[in-house]
């Protein structure tokens, strides 16, 4: 199966991030030193894919500029010397092929992912949710691209989340057939606890053929009135035509505070420059926070 484009929906409010995402869109938060979507594309990149589609709209020019040649900035680095950081943005800008689809209205994340059947046409391709950072050798899409070759089926990446946090996801039913592998059976978005069949939760990652297309066309809205790809993806179970893997690797939600600032100190304690420093200064602050 020959995979090459990676399918972005970046037209979301990002209300959970507010007030921070008011102007700037949510993918640009930092993470670091990289806006989110940054981590997303080189993920992508990293395992293979070549093409990136942002499915996008009026308020998210910025994320475009991002990947592209900033020519003023780069003469002011070149002026200056500064021959790392002007590496460092241009590999930015090259990073990849970019294509962008305006997705119009905000009718769900199906609708987005409908969004893109002009640009995929008949090609199987990957999606990546910018909410979703997946960190490790080998992590994220990559383990669902090895998937999908192997089993010639569209896969959802699953990780386990406790009971209380289920109704957050998309949460799945299947039956494992290899280590971490599953046959998807049943899929429901956003349950209640009491509803949920399992605690398999979709994160951000998803392979999919062409055939998502003609079910998301004629997909009813689901949960919050929105067009969901978790309902058109019950059709392709229905068939037995979509399988599930449970992620490794280290994942944050990077819509949660909580998670958001805790891979912020993940990166920074990465680098070795700054480690000491974080590590004196945060221990500094712990006692002090636990007082209040
Ligand atoms: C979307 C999907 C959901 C999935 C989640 C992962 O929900 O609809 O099935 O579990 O992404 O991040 P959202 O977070 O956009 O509401």
């Amino acid at each position: 199966m020959d995979i090459k484009k990676a399918v972005i929906p970046v037209a979301g409010w990002g209300t959970r991030s507010l007030p921070a995402t008011k102007n700037v869109p949510k993918e640009m938060l930092p993470i670091y030193k990289k806006p989110i979507v940054q981590y997303i594309v080189e993920e992508a990149i990293g395992a293979g894919l070549q093409d990136v589609v942002f499915i996008t709209n009026q308020n998210k020019k910025i994320i475009e500029d991002h990947f592209d040649r900033n020519f003023l900035l780069e003469q002011l680095l070149d002026r200056g010397g500064k021959t790392a950081l002007l590496e460092e943005v241009q590999k930015v800008a090259n990073i990849c092929n970019m294509i962008s689809v305006r997705q119009k209205e905000q009718l769900g994340l199906g609708h987005a992912v409908l969004c893109a059947k002009e640009v995929c046409k008949n090609e199987p391709f990957a999606v990546m949710l910018g909410d979703d950072l997946m960190f490790g050798l080998n992590a994220g899409i990559c383990e669902l691209l090895d998937a999908a070759r192997t089993e010639g089926k569209a896969v959802v990446g699953v990780i386990e989340v406790p009971e209380d946090k289920v109704n957050r996801y998309g949460i799945i039913q299947g039956e494992e057939f290899a280590p971490n592998m599953f046959h998807v059976r049943k899929l429901v978005e956003k349950p209640k606890p009491e509803d949920a069949p399992s605690n398999l939760a979709i994160t951000g990652r998803y392979v999919l053929l062409p055939e998502i297309f003609d079910i998301l066309e004629n997909q009813e809205p689901g949960v919050g009135g929105e067009i969901q790809l978790t309902d058109a993806l019950q059709g392709l179970a229905d068939q037995d035509k979509l399988i599930a893997v449970k992620l490794q690797g280290q994942r944050f939600d990077a819509g949660d505070w909580v998670e958001y600032l805790t891979a912020n100190i993940y990166f920074a304690l990465h680098d070795e420059e700054l480690h000491d420093d974080l590590v004196k200064r945060l221990m500094e602050l712990l006692p002090c926070t636990e007082l209040k």
